[in-house]
Formats: structure tokens, sequence, C-alpha cells
């Protein structure tokens, strides 16, 4: 249902399983990120009033997340730990050329969003599933959910202010590409590592 050309190695959540520290670090981050994006949609677009409606319901949900995996972080008696470098992110926001027009600027931008939504909510419930920890699986579980939500969202949008057909090509060279980067990713203690 997320559309993802290549599902994660299984594998990737004993690797996770062994350093949980590092994982909560990498993920509040993540969240930290996703409330970064919808404030700079809603600096970038002002224009598009559907956008910025939803952006800013989705700036208090993503901090509202960051809290909860930092929460969780105090709870284990840790302290967060300095932002990780995002490979995977990095590789994935080289697809689209630079430049267009504001419209194709925005796609393009919604798009990289609901991949991002896509992918972690895809990583979430494999979590939510495989965790032995159950506390923490039950929360990966109601995160999964959000998530999911964020990508329909982002999808749509791209969809509704670019052009139908366009829109969906560009959604599937991006998922090839996508699968690509994932293929050589899996073997390390970070959301989308
Ligand atoms: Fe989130
Ligand atoms: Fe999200």
């Amino acid at each position: 249902m997320l559309g993802l050309k290549l599902p994660t190695d299984p594998r990737w959540v004993n690797i996770v399983e062994k350093n949980i520290e590092e994982i909560l670090t990498d993920h509040a981050f993540c969240e930290q990120k996703a409330t970064s994006t919808a404030i700079s949609l809603i600096v970038s677009f002002p224009e598009y009033t559907d956008l910025v409606q939803e952006m800013t319901a989705l700036v208090k949900e993503e901090i509202s997340h960051f809290k909860m995996v930092h929460d969780k972080i105090i709870e284990r008696g840790w302290v967060l730990g300095r932002d990780r470098r995002d490979d995977y992110v990095i590789a994935l926001l080289k697809f689209f050329p630079k430049g267009g027009s504001r419209t194709t600027q925005l796609v393009h931008r919604l798009l990289y969003a609901a991949l991002i939504e896509a992918r972690s909510c895809e990583r979430f419930r494999l979590l939510s599933e495989e965790l032995e920890d159950e506390e923490l699986a039950e929360f990966y579980r109601n995160l999964m959910v959000s998530e999911a939500n964020h990508y329909t969202m982002f999808l749509g949008f791209a969809r509704q202010y670019g052009e139908k057909k366009e829109v969906d090509t560009k959604w599937q060279q991006l998922l090839e590409y996508e699968a690509e980067i994932i293929s050589n990713l899996g073997t390390n203690e970070a959301i989308h590592g």
C-alpha cells in the first residue's frame, strides 16, 4: 500500500535491537526534521492555502512525536545525542534536478516528503512486528499509523498541485531510484540506515 519497490531486509531489526539508544537518537532527529520540513514548506509556499493549513497541523504533530521519542530516551536514563548524518536522505534528495517553476519545485519537495514518510512507516511497521521489547513495539505501532497518513497527504498534495499524470510518472521514477538506495542500506541502527 506504500508503493515501495523494495522491502527492508528484516535482519535490519536485529541490528537495531542491539543498540536501542542509537535508533532512538536517530529517530528523534527524524521527527525534528519532519517538523522543519513542514515549517519550511509554509515559508516557501505561503500562497498554497490548503497546504499551509495542513502543514501547520503537521508541525504540531511532528514536534509531539519528537517529544514522545525524547521522553523514551529520558525514561531509559539517556541524554539525547547529536544529530546523525542521514545518507539515505542525502542520496534521495539528489534525484530531481534543481530549479524549474515554483509548482515543479513544490511537487518535487512533496514527493520527497511522501517517500520519506512511506519508508519511515515501513520501518516502523517492521519494528512494531519484530522488536522483542514489547513497550517499544507498541510505541512504533502507534507511530506507524501517523506516518502512513502523512505519506497519503503529501502524495495527495503533489497530485492536487501538479499535473496528475506527470506527478504519477515522477513518483514511479522516484520509487525506482529509492529502491536502489535502500538495496545498499539496512546495515546500521538508523531509521533510514
Ligand atoms: Fe512523525
Ligand atoms: Fe511524519
